[in-house]
């Protein structure tokens, strides 16, 4: 891989052509599909003589400027670009060419899902299409045909709304103009044989829209549940962004080949069929609450990201951070603020903080790259969003609203910079965001040193920043940002309250009129992405009494991760531990927020905070935990159980759903035990109830305690939902998640089940990404584990580069490792970057690990 170019922020430069408007027509066919582009382009920088197109793979069929057929004299096609020499100030181009979205396995570009013809164009697949100035800052106004056989794909949709259609016969054409200029990473076009559900939404000003969600024929009845959230998103924008929709028609398309989660695309959102499908029997909760963020993020991107795009690939969390941030909100206002906020620091921690400790951290805004593909990442969406939520927190919800109003009066219609984003929340609230802005630039979790002290009355809070230094080694300075604090009295209550800003790399902040040492909730709400450090805190108090949920939370958290330490040091349960613990168990309130206080840390988690690691040493002094709250407890949580667990209910709402997580959580502890009762709990839970959420607990339980069991209950899954593709992506799972002996070996042999396919990634997430994030198995001593990924690494970035570079993030721990497995890891590592062909997306992740 001699020819990985990296490209670099600093060399931005504006372009020298804009694209007046672009007339698109495809014609599709079983064996190709021919593309007729015809653009009117004018030169911005008249100094410049020729005009370079990307393109990618491309067969040229015709060529011609201003109505003249040109001789391939007058221009130069290579790999990856289309130069035409000599051109005038003003002038039009056609091209046509031929493209094979049958054979389109990488699905970027114009592919098939299935029968579906189907788009993915961000960040670089238009290119792949038609030669184009294929860069975000280049928006124009997009007309496309679409002609296809009508017996096998009647629908037909593009961008925009609709203009006409024709009966051609055999073949049947339709046309849609979209008068929103758009940059080509939002073209979209779908053609198939497809059902769909339909509705309306008014808009605040009274505009009707006419809403649709397209599937495969058969699915129309799980589409209901993504119509909803669609109505609740486009409410919700209105009132808390006052941003309406600007169309006359939103489609959405479920396919089931997809890179992603879902594209926003102009007025035709292109979804993974995981993000709409769903119902009661064949979805969990945790899908329906995916469905509803996931609906509501691309329609977000509406504003935050089409009308307002980004000037280059750079300032790719202009869009997602915030939008992000949008969905975050979103969901917490619909469901609950406290579990949705530990959710999403949940998520943050486990994917984010543990690619900023990596060989690949970057900033949110990285100054370099060799394929976009592979920043798509935790760090530029999650702490993209925590940015903007310390925005939100220094500006108050008021003068945040105003900023944001700002932003989008001033640059509607273009493509900006994240400066531009900071200059509209600075200049409309007065507020000074010029030390803040470090946040876009530097990479790592910065550390917050915390040290107490009590004198006289005084409480003194010291606070001292660890800033890591970037992966080259380059030292980064200390950082602005909100700390929202509380100190408690002996009864818990609140007598100081506070955001402080935190600004200088140590500072002192004073607190006067206590008559004994209080105690310190700090970093409520988790209102800055840093980690605390304490040498001591009243964790069991805070875990009792803290008024801050989140805290709360925190402190369940991070005094489970000592006494797990503890444990690995070869200490006793800590009954300090194990009392509040009790306590927890007796919490009245919400009850989906209490089966988060219940959860012990996850082993990702763990070994956040470890070097050498060895996995199973982990898990050890987890399981051990684990038994010993099971068995103290072992009441309380069978009458939580028997409490909660309603077998013949379905039922969607707030009470049901943490019903079931709280009766789920209770049935995962215990099952620690391993005893008969807990194991015919989970049985009958598989037999009884109704719901997917409680069916997939159930197996996992059984696969994870009793192999007879399971093998009974998996098949009888098996054999009830293998024409269902998604529920099947839950078998998978659990089988590659499963701590059995002789994972591996069923993985492995799954990989020919029928229902498997290699080229579709949610397939392959659920199998073979989900091992890879088998701590047990992955990183067996016996190194098959490795083995066994990279020889898959290796196949797949063959038919799916981006899929391929995805799986090599599992071994982005290798420096953190024990010795022993970590020169495993080296060997495979190794063998994958010698490969011939290697793609420069895995490329830039194996050399980044390597280094
Ligand atoms: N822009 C999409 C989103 O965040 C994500 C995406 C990126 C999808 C690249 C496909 C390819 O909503
Ligand atoms: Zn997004």
């Amino acid at each position: 891989m001699s020819e990985a170019q990296a490209i670099y922020l600093k060399d931005y430069k504006a372009p020298a052509f804009s694209i007046e408007d672009v007339n698109l027509r495809f014609e599709l066919f079983e064996e190709y599909a021919l593309v007729t582009n015809v653009m009117n382009i004018q030169k911005v920088d008249t100094g410049v003589q020729e005009l370079s197109l990307h393109c990618r793979d491309l067969e040229l069929l015709e060529f011609w400027i201003n109505d003249l057929k040109l001789q391939d004299t007058r221009y130069v096609l290579e790999e990856e670009k289309l130069t035409i020499l000599n051109v005038p100030s003003v002038f039009s181009i056609k091209i046509i060419n031929k493209i094979y979205p049958q054979n389109n396995t990488e699905l970027e570009g114009l592919y098939k899902s299935g029968s579906i013809f189907c788009t993915q164009n961000e960040p670089e697949g238009f290119r792949s299409i038609t030669p184009y100035l294929d860069r975000p800052d280049v928006m124009s106004v997009f007309t496309t045909t679409i002609v296809a056989d009508k017996e096998k794909y009647p629908v037909l949709l593009g961008n925009g709304n609709k203009k006409e259609s024709f009966d051609l016969g055999k073949r049947h054409s339709v046309t849609w103009h979209d008068p929103h200029p758009k940059p080509s990473y939002l073209f979209a076009l779908v053609a198939g044989d497809l059902g769909s559900i339909s509705d309306e939404y008014i808009t605040a000003s009274g505009e009707n829209v006419e809403l649709n969600i397209y599937c495969d024929l058969g699915n129309e009845s799980k589409c209901h549940h993504a119509m909803k959230s669609l109505k609740e998103a486009m409410l919700w924008d209105e009132e808390k962004y006052g941003r309406e929709y600007d169309l006359e028609i939103y489609n959405i398309v479920a396919v089931d080949s997809f890179n992603m989660g879902a594209m926003e695309n102009k007025g035709l959102n292109i979804f993974n069929s995981a993000y709409v499908l769903a119902d009661e029997d064949s979805a969990s909760d945790a899908n329906f609450m995916g469905i509803q963020s996931v609906i509501a993020h691309e329609y977000f991107h509406n504003w935050t990201g089409n009308r307002i795009t980004c000037r280059d690939w750079f300032q790719l969390t202009l869009k997602e951070g915030l939008t992000v941030f949008r969905d975050q909100c979103f969901s917490a206002d619909l469901n609950s603020q406290e579990v949705q906020r530990i959710e999403d620091v949940k998520s943050l921690r486990e994917r984010q903080f543990v690619e900023d400790a990596s060989p690949t951290a970057h900033p949110i805004q990285p100054k370099s790259y060799i394929s976009m593909n592979n920043f798509y990442t935790a760090t530029v969406y999650e702490k993209g969003a925590e940015v903007i939520r310390m925005i939100h927190t220094l500006l108050g919800e008021e003068l945040y609203r105003k900023a944001t109003d700002l932003y989008f009066e001033t640059f509607d219609g273009q493509a900006v910079t994240t400066k531009d984003f900071l200059w509209a929340m600075s200049s409309a609230s007065g507020v000074d965001l010029s030390a803040f802005e470090l946040w876009y630039h530097q990479s790592g979790t910065p550390k917050l040193k915390v040290e107490e002290k009590f004198e006289n009355g005084v409480y003194t809070l010291t606070l001292t920043q660890v800033i890591p230094n970037t992966v080259e080694g380059r030292a980064q300075k200390p950082y602005f940002f909100p700390l929202k604090i509380a100190l408690l009295d002996e009864d818990a209550k609140e007598v100081v309250t506070e955001t402080l800003k935190v600004s200088k790399e140590s500072e002192s902040f004073h607190f006067e009129g206590f008559n004994l040492k209080p105690v310190l909730s700090i970093n409520r709400d988790f209102s800055a992405p840093i980690i605390i450090e304490q040498e001591y805190n009243n964790f069991a108090f805070l875990m009792k009494h803290d008024t801050n949920g989140f805290v709360k939370y925190e402190a369940a958290q991070i005094f489970a991760i000592e006494t797990i330490e503890a444990i690995m040091r070869g200490e006793e349960v800590n009954p300090r531990f194990s009392e509040a613990y009790g306590h927890l168990l007796d919490l009245e309130g919400d009850l989906s927020y209490k089966a988060l206080l219940l959860e012990l840390p996850t082993v990702s988690t763990l070994m956040q905070r470890m070097s050498d690691i060895d996995f199973d040493v982990i898990y050890e002094a987890k399981e051990k935990l684990s038994q010993h709250l099971a068995q103290n407890f072992q009441e309380k949580l069978l009458a939580i159980y028997e409490v909660n667990h309603e077998p013949g209910s379905f039922g969607m709402d707030a009470l049901a759903i943490s019903k079931r997580a709280i009766k789920n959580r209770a049935l995962k502890i215990l099952s620690a035990l391993e005893t008969r009762d807990v194991i015919e709990i989970a049985k009958r839970q598989y037999e009884e109830s109704v719901t997917m959420t409680d069916r997939v607990v159930a197996l996992d339980v059984l696969e994870n305690t009793d192999p007879e069991y399971a093998e009974v209950t998996l098949a009888d899954f098996y054999s009830k939902y293998k024409k269902q593709t998604l529920v099947m992506n839950k078998y998978f799972s659990i089988l590659a998640a499963s701590h059995r002996e002789g994972t591996l070996d069923r993985v492995m042999a799954l990989q020919n089940d029928a229902v498997y396919d290699e080229k579709v990634p949610n397939l392959v997430r659920s199998l073979i990404g989900v091992f890879a994030r088998n701590y047990k198995h992955f990183h067996a001593k016996n190194g098959y584990g490795y083995k066994f990924v990279a020889d898959k690494i290796i196949e797949i970035d063959k038919i799916n580069p981006q899929m391929a570079s995805g799986l090599c993030g599992a071994f982005k721990i290798y420096n953190k490792m024990n010795e022993k497995n970590k020169s495993m890891m080296k060997v495979e590592l190794s063998r994958i970057i010698s490969t011939h062909e290697l793609s420069k997306n895995s490329f830039e992740i194996i050399s980044k690990i390597l280094k």
